[in-house]
């Protein structure tokens, strides 16, 4: 493929992550040009034609009719994660690129699947792993990378402060809320998870944590709204604070030489606020503030954020290269939200990756009843996992 060529894009699940995220981006970017739309949906497909200007003829109702497509470089695949990873294994067969959506998948052994799968087609499997591109988590990055505050020592993300955003109302616009379906917040927002290990710059080795359903106890099913993780790296910690609410959110980081911090207009949380703060604390206690590089409006960030993101699986594949959110970076914050739901019901740190004979390496969340819970369990006291019956 030449890299003047734009890139035949293919667009299965037309929800709501499409409107603010790879909208902007597949009607902007030059190297990217779509030319057909899967979903279910009636509807959906309906809006899809009218934002994009395809015709009839371009949209499909069954996904396998649009991988069929004969000039088709590459598919985004952004319907809940129930439904995704057939539909990845079956994009990849074709021999096509993909950009998934997250997370990879429900289970750790799917996720290795998905991985496998890819490296044996030579294709790119790429994660819309989108935060890496908000201009305060870019930033802090780049200040990290710098040395601006020496080794990562401790990192902690706030996000108290997430809005629980229902899905598209014309499908299941309550699927967040199902186990099944791979709902519940921290798995929702896993976005503070991969964030996590990439400004530590290290894989995670262990996990602990509690999580709980305080807010949302009396609705059925019971779904977790606030989690709080302990990570353990080779040489470094980080905590995650993730709850549905209007909490704290921020970053603050410390290092060998200092601290860096920030914090969101009316002290929400990343990804729903603009970032209106970024300083550092050197060793002599002296401030340095840094520009974070915002657009105006909050929505413009997010929309730059995919367009950054898609530019980035454009120019792997071009350049046959690993892009900025691998698969693999996938599967790995798969694993620690599910070490983390083992830690709350055991009672236990967790060791990472998971052990293939644990039952949420093959069953993910639906595994969770075969563990040992232990008696005093916050997570069993709240019946997640439908644990209270089982208890
Ligand atoms: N990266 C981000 O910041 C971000 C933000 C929101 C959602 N997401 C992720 O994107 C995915 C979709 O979330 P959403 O909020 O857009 O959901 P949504 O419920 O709004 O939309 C899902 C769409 O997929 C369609 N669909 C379902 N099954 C399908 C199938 N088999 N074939 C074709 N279409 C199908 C539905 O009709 C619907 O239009 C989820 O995995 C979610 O975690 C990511």
């Amino acid at each position: 493929m030449s890299s003047s060529k734009a890139l035949h894009i293919g667009l299965i699940g037309c929800g709501n992550v499409v409107v603010y995220g790879h909208r902007p981006a597949l009607t902007s970017l030059p190297q990217l040009q779509l030319i057909a739309l899967a979903d279910i949906t009636p509807q959906r497909r309906k809006l899809g034609a009218d934002w994009f200007g395809l015709r009839d003829d371009q949209l499909y109702a069954d996904y396998r009719d649009l991988l069929a497509i004969e000039d088709l470089d590459a598919v985004v695949v952004a319907v809940p994660q129930q439904f995704r990873p057939a539909i990845v294994l079956d994009a990849l067969a074709a021999g096509l690129h993909v950009l998934s959506e997250k997370p990879i998948a429900n289970t750790p052994a799917l996720a290795r699947q998905l991985v496998d799968a890819a490296k044996a087609a030579g294709r790119v499997l790429a994660m819309v792993h989108n935060y890496h591109f908000l201009p305060e988590y870019r930033l802090l990055k780049q200040l990290l990378d710098a040395g601006e505050i020496g080794d990562v020592r401790v990192a902690m993300l706030h996000f108290l402060g997430v809005i629980d955003y229902p899905g598209a109302a014309e499908f299941q616009s309550d699927w967040r809320h199902s186990l099944a379906a791979g709902g519940g917040v921290l798995m929702d927002m896993i976005h503070a998870v991969y964030l996590a290990e990439w400004l530590v710059g290290a894989p995670a080795q262990q996990v602990m944590a509690f999580v709980d359903a305080p807010e949302y106890a009396a609705r059925q099913p019971v779904i977790e709204d606030l989690a709080l993780l302990q990570i353990a790296f080779s040489r470094a910690y980080a905590s995650i604070h993730m709850g549905w609410g209007e909490g704290v959110g921020g970053v603050d980081i410390s290092g060998a030489d200092g601290q860096l911090r920030m914090r969101y207009k009316q002290h929400q949380s990343g990804g729903f606020n603009q970032a209106i703060e970024l300083y550092s604390v050197d060793s002599d206690w002296n401030r340095h503030d840094h520009a974070i590089p915002n657009l105006p409006a909050h929505e413009a960030n997010i929309a730059r954020s995919f367009c950054e993101l898609w530019a980035d699986f454009a120019a792997a594949i071009h350049e046959n290269r690993e892009p900025i959110a691998p698969a693999a970076a996938g599967w790995r914050a798969l694993e620690i939200v599910l070490g983390a739901y083992e830690s709350a019901v055991t009672g236990r740190v967790v060791s990472l990756p998971l052990v293939e004979s644990s039952p949420l390496y093959s069953r993910g969340a639906a595994g969770i009843g075969e563990l040992e819970a232990w008696a005093e369990s916050k997570t069993v006291a709240a019946g997640l996992f439908g644990l209270r019956a089982r208890m």
